[in-house]
């Protein structure tokens, strides 16, 4: 049992998880002055001012003095791609003299090129790179971390890329299993690699326990909307929870499919107004990921009127070596408020609330509050320098179910 004393402002984001991340004010945060926070079994037991805290509690726990500084959940990065080798260096030079995502991925680049590479490394390897890449979450907050799998593309590459992500330390993670991510490259029968994905992946990542959600990518050129549908009904009736790549180029209407089968849709960015009004009933979490949208210079995602119709918005960086090749929080941060007018205590709850509920983990994730798991991030600053300078990251500690989390790599 550990009790956590001397907080100098605890931001609990226990109303806004009531608000199930919806409708966003600033007295949403759950500010708590003087505040103690009681762990026991990697759960939080009491959360309170100091003078309330029952004595049994005092005697039993081992006494961590955080100095007066803040606390805030810790951040929940719900959409990522951390297992790969190799890199697309190349790939940004040639979109900055002009050519585009979709062109570089007819040529053989693109995911195809990852692929390669992934394929040609060892599991060790692929173990390492991705252990450095959890580490440079953990120094920034991060306690819940989801990571798809997809650079594998056939049934045993990505079973063994599910299988890497299972080794990984530090924070909870939450594996996406991401097989239909692109046409793995030398298959001309695409209808039959998905089929075998529908028939045999599917029930033995369902069986075997090898992840906890899928994905797809449903776009021009990529997978349709009618694979998507009966990939995501599949997946459901195994219990797997479902995330769709929906309306990121161009406009498929995926989105539609998460509202009906899933937990999350990700992108959003060429979407209508019914699209938008559907969430606002739905269980369904929309992710937006600014970053991918700054390095494919595409549109933002109109956050404002996700917000505005009260739908629950998460965000996320989108980390992969292609669209996205950036793993700062900070930079997600400033876009959301700077291109997307989000507000700071929406981009605070997008971060912990609304990436619990996209990932399903809203139970145990996403607040500070009795019954939760104890998942701190302690910052030496104010609440509210947070998401405000791009690569300022005043992370002391990052704790996962009460216990802090050490370093794996050098970062
Ligand atoms: O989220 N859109 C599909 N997948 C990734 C890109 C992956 C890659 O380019 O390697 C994304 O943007
Ligand atoms: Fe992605």
């Amino acid at each position: 049992m550990r009790l956590f004393r001397n907080i100098g402002t605890l931001v609990t984001m226990a109303p806004a998880a009531r608000k199930s991340g919806r409708g966003i004010k600033e007295s949403d945060l759950g500010f708590l002055r003087r505040a103690i926070v009681v762990e026991d079994g990697g759960r939080v037991v009491f959360v309170g001012h100091e003078t309330d805290v029952p004595a049994s509690l005092r005697r039993l726990s081992t006494v961590v003095d955080l100095r007066g500084r803040t606390v805030l959940p810790g951040f929940v990065e719900c959409h990522t791609h951390l297992v790969f080798a190799g890199h697309r260096r190349d790939e940004f030079e040639a979109r900055v003299r002009g050519a585009t995502y979709a062109q570089i991925s007819r040529r053989g680049g693109g995911i195809a090129s990852t692929v390669r590479a992934t394929r040609r490394a060892s599991s060790a390897t692929l173990i390492e790179a991705a252990q450095r890449r959890v580490d440079r979450f953990v120094v920034q907050g991060v306690t819940t971390l989801e990571s798809k799998s997809g650079y594998g593309l056939s049934h045993a590459h990505e079973l063994r890329l599910l299988r890497v992500l299972s080794k990984l330390r530090g924070p909870k993670i939450v594996r996406t299993y991401l097989g239909l991510h692109a046409r793995p490259p030398g298959i001309r029968r695409l209808d039959r690699y998905f089929r075998e994905v529908l028939s045999r992946t599917l029930p033995q990542l369902a069986r075997q326990k090898l992840c906890e959600r899928v994905d797809i990518f449903v776009e021009k050129g990529y997978f349709d909307l009618r694979q998507g549908r009966l990939y995501a009904e599949a997946a459901r009736s195994l219990g797997l929870k479902v995330s769709v790549h929906a309306d990121q180029l161009t406009r498929t209407g995926a989105s539609r499919l998460v509202h009906l089968l899933g937990e999350s849709a990700d992108h959003l960015i060429h979407v209508d107004a019914a699209d938008i009004g559907r969430f606002a009933t739905s269980e369904a979490t929309a992710v937006l990921l600014p970053a991918a949208d700054l390095y494919l210079r595409c549109p933002y995602p109109p956050a404002r009127r996700w917000i505005e119709a009260g739908a629950r918005v998460a965000l996320a960086t989108d980390f992969n070596p292609g669209s996205s090749p950036t793993q700062d929080l900070s930079l997600v941060g400033v876009l959301a408020r700077n291109e997307m007018r989000m507000t700071l205590p929406e981009v605070l709850t997008a971060y912990t609330v609304g990436g619990a509920f996209a990932l399903g983990e809203q139970a145990s994730a996403g607040s500070i509050e009795v019954g939760k798991a104890c998942d701190l991030v302690v910052i030496d600053a104010d609440w509210d320098e947070l998401f405000y300078s791009v690569g300022y990251h005043p992370v002391v500690a990052t704790y996962v179910r009460g216990r802090r989390v050490s370093l794996a790599t050098k970062v």
